[in-house]
């Protein structure tokens, strides 16, 4: 009797601990890490219908591309959902995942816009509209909008950057030298950290990348020989860790 009694308690434990256990699994989409990840996912996104169209952006006998803000967008939305089995219309409006996201997809749709005239030229072959480019204007569309709650940037090691927005600041250094570049660091692992950003509590997460061939018709070799974009190509090779996506959410 005192026995099975025993077991019961132990079972209800059991049962309470495993409730714990599984809550933050539950609550995970208002996670910071979460948030974070899926941030980087929507941008991966967008950068990757831009990706997908290259050759149509590219092309001088083509005007009017059709590709407006809201085309660009639900072509996004598409790419996420397939990459993460979530629709971000599933996600509450009202909670700081919500927003964010939605944040953001205003900006992939503010930063397209804005471009129209470019992406629409006609008898311009090479317009320099890439999917660097253009997650650098949806991460400064969404800077203004997230203004004082998140920001999200597209960084490399040092060596690597080509526009000085994109420089990794002090902590951001710190983390590709002692982790993302070393040789034990697991390929594609996220690192992540609760820190301080002028006096302000934050989380960041830096989310590394790594060149494909694709890139390196840009990055790659010769090093020093200009590439169609004007740049000086910087040698990189195929599997280098040659971006990182950084997230900040303030507190
Ligand atoms: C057509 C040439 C081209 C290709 C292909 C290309 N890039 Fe770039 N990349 C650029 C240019 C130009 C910039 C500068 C963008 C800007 O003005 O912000 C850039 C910027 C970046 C940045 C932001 C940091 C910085 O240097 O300013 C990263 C990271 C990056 N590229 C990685 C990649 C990766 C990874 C790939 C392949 C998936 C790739 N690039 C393919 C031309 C290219």
């Amino acid at each position: 009797m005192v026995r099975a009694h025993f077991k019961s308690v132990v079972f209800v434990a059991i049962l309470i601990g495993a409730t714990f256990l599984l809550r933050p699994l539950g609550a995970a989409s208002d996670d910071d890490a979460a948030i974070a990840t899926s941030l980087a996912d929507m941008l991966r996104a967008a950068r990757q219908v831009i990706s997908n169209n290259q050759v149509r952006i590219n092309d001088p006998n083509l005007g009017d591309k059709g590709l407006t803000g809201r085309v660009v967008l639900e072509q996004a939305l598409v790419i996420y959902k397939k990459n993460t089995g979530t629709d971000p219309a599933s996600i509450d409006p009202a909670s700081r995942h919500g927003r964010l996201l939605r944040a953001q997809m205003d900006a992939i749709v503010e930063a397209t816009d804005a471009n129209q005239a470019t992406i629409n030229a006609k008898g311009v072959g090479f317009k320099g509209f890439i999917p660097a480019v253009f997650a650098r204007l949806v991460n400064e569309a969404f800077e203004n909008r997230a203004k004082n709650e998140a920001q999200v940037k597209v960084t490399a090691p040092e060596q690597l950057v080509r526009n000085r927005k994109a420089r990794p600041d002090a902590w951001e250094t710190d983390v590709i030298r002692t982790k993302l570049v070393q040789p034990d660091w697991a390929r594609g692992e996220a690192y992540s950290a609760e820190t301080q950003i002028s006096g302000r509590q934050a989380f960041r997460m830096m989310m590394p990348e790594y060149y494909a061939a694709s890139c390196l018709t840009c990055h790659g070799s010769p090093k020093g020989e200009t590439d169609i974009t004007g740049y000086p190509k910087e040698g990189g090779k195929e599997g280098d860790l040659g971006a990182v996506i950084s997230v900040t959410l303030l507190k």
